[in-house]
Formats: C-alpha cells, structure tokens, sequence
C-alpha cells in the first residue's frame, strides 16, 4: 500500500494531487476498467451527518471498482457514540468510539467517515477530535467524507473540474467568495478548496466581509480582498460558499444580501466559471441566472466526486 495514501484526509502533495486528478480522469472515461481490484473488499461508510452527495458517489465509486461498500447513517441508526477518553458513561451515550471504531474496523477493509464540527468547541473542532478518535481506534484506512475542518473528497473533485475547464489558461485565477447563509455552516469546505488550490500552484483570492477570515493554517499564500467586486476581476473560476466566522466561532456575523452572486457580480469576469459544492440555498447563495446558466459547473462538480472517490479508493487499495 502506498504509505502516502494510509489514510485520505487533506491534501498531501502536488505530485500526489496531480497523480490523483490524473487517475480520476482515467476512471472517468472507463468507470469499470479494475472492476476486479476490489473483489472480496468491503467499504464502510459512516454518517455521523447528512448527505447526498458524498453517501451516493463513494459508494459508486467502491462498486466500480468491485468493491462491496456499506453504509451505516451512525447519527440515526447506531447507538449514541461517545467520544471523550475516560468519560463516565452515565448521561445520554450508549457506546464508546473505542469500541464502535474497533468494531467497524474488524469489519472493513477501508473505513469512510464523515463526522462534521460542532461548532461550539474550537479547540476539539480544530483538532478534528471526533474524526482522529475514528483514525486512532479502527485500525484500518480511512478516508475523510468531511470532518471538521476538511472535505478533501468534494475538493479533489473541484480540482479535477478545474482541470477538466482550464483549456489553455496556465495559471488560472480562481476566487473563493462568501456568501450569505441562514445557519451557521462549518468551515470545511472552504479550507479545504483553499488548501487544495494553493497546493496545486492555482492564484487564489478569497474575498469575504470583515470577521469572516479563515483558519490562517488553509489559506497562507492567497490574496484575501475585502473588496468582492475588485477580488472577483478577470476571474477564470469562482467557488461560491458560505461559512461562519472562525474568529467569532461559529457565529453569524452578516447575512448581507448584496454577497450573493449574481450575473452583475461578474460583468468584469467574463469568461468566469462558477463552481459551488453544493446543496446550494437559491437565491440566497447564489442567484438561479448563475445556476442554470452556462457558467455553472456544479452538476460536473457532484458528477466527479464519483471519480474522485474511485480515485482515492483505488490508490488505497494499491
Ligand atoms: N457536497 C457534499 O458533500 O454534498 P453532500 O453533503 O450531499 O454529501
């Protein structure tokens, strides 16, 4: 097993992104070329949270690579986890991650996790404490399906629409740019798209209000501009996101309508495509004109989360 690739939980290299974008490309084009490679294999994908897209892409991409992929929605239908060492087990939750880790990890040959932040406790939610105690106890690979600083699946997937959408450009500039959102989202998204850009040698702009300013950890080596209109000029691609402050943890500091993107954001960026991870809130995040209308990429964004994931699955394997 390539020990680059023990786990998949953030950006690692160049090479290795590169590598990566490269073999989801191939897979792209022939889905089922080593539908052998996983034969007796099983994947288990674990939800401490919703979703839609990353439940149905991971486990297309395990079944195209033969693979026997199992879901297990934790947060409904398993027992209530504890997470903390030492913990008296007297209130609400039923069984520790020692042993629910250790479980699933005898049972799998490749563990998924996704376990999103709380929101409430930056200390734990920057140590990724929920998905680490997983890593630490299974015993097995494991590949993030968002924890709570990173989503590197959804931004492998970006990079390769960037790729695939770069035509002759070299160095593409791409902006990152909040937009407003009625609840408080998590950062993951975000850091992860700026740590994925910036480590595949892209030019990244983030522009948010003032007190929105990422983890500094993601986002060393971009421009970050106050100013959107100024950071969104000559723009070849804008991913478009929400997320609360990291500085004023969690909190909702603006809703201000006039973020959302719209066509006249982008009337000095006119080739600009736009991207976003999705679900996407309409008209709040980003205007119907924009995601029905040639610019868009997010239907090929959630198409290549597929190959993104049969990319990753297939190097773990080796
Ligand atoms: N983009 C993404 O991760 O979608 P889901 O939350 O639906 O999986």
């Amino acid at each position: 097993m390539n020990s680059a690739l023990r786990h998949f939980t953030k950006f690692e290299s160049k090479e290795l992104g590169s590598k990566l974008i490269e073999s989801a490309l191939s897979y792209k084009a022939d889905p089922r070329k080593d539908i052998s490679k996983g034969t007796g294999k099983r994947i288990g994908c674990i939800f401490l949270n919703p979703s839609l897209r990353t439940r149905v892409s991971t486990q297309l991409a395990a079944q195209n690579l033969g693979m026997e992929p199992i879901v297990l929605n934790m947060d409904k239908e398993g027992w209530a986890l504890e997470m903390k060492e030492g913990a008296i087990m007297n209130k609400g939750t039923v069984e520790h991650i020692k042993d629910a880790a250790g479980v699933l990890g005898s049972y799998f040959d490749i563990l998924a996790i996704r376990a999103f932040p709380t929101l409430t406790n930056r200390e734990e939610d920057i140590n990724d404490f929920a998905f680490g105690q997983f890593v630490k106890y299974s015993g097995k690979p494991v590949i993030s399906l968002e924890s709570a600083i990173r989503h590197p699946l959804q931004s492998l997937a970006d990079q390769i629409t960037i790729q695939e959408n770069l035509k002759n450009i070299k160095k593409p500039k791409v902006v990152l740019t909040w937009a407003p959102h009625i609840k408080a989202i998590p950062h993951a998204v975000a850091n992860s798209f700026a740590e994925w850009t910036l480590g595949m040698g892209h030019d990244l702009t983030i522009t948010h209000p003032e007190g929105y300013e990422l983890d500094p950890m993601f986002t060393q080596g971009a421009k970050i501009e106050h100013d959107q209109s100024r950071a969104l000029e000559d723009a070849d691609f804008v991913y478009v996101k929400n997320w609360s402050s990291f500085n004023d943890y969690g909190k909702i500091l603006s809703t201000d309508p006039k973020w959302m993107l719209t066509e006249k954001h982008l009337r000095n960026a006119p080739d600009a495509k736009v991207m976003h991870c999705l679900p996407v809130r309409r008209n709040l995040e980003l205007s119907d004109e924009i995601l029905d209308g040639s610019r868009s990429l997010v239907q090929r964004q959630a198409e290549n989360r597929i190959y993104a994931a049969q990319s990753v699955i297939s190097h773990i394997l080796g």
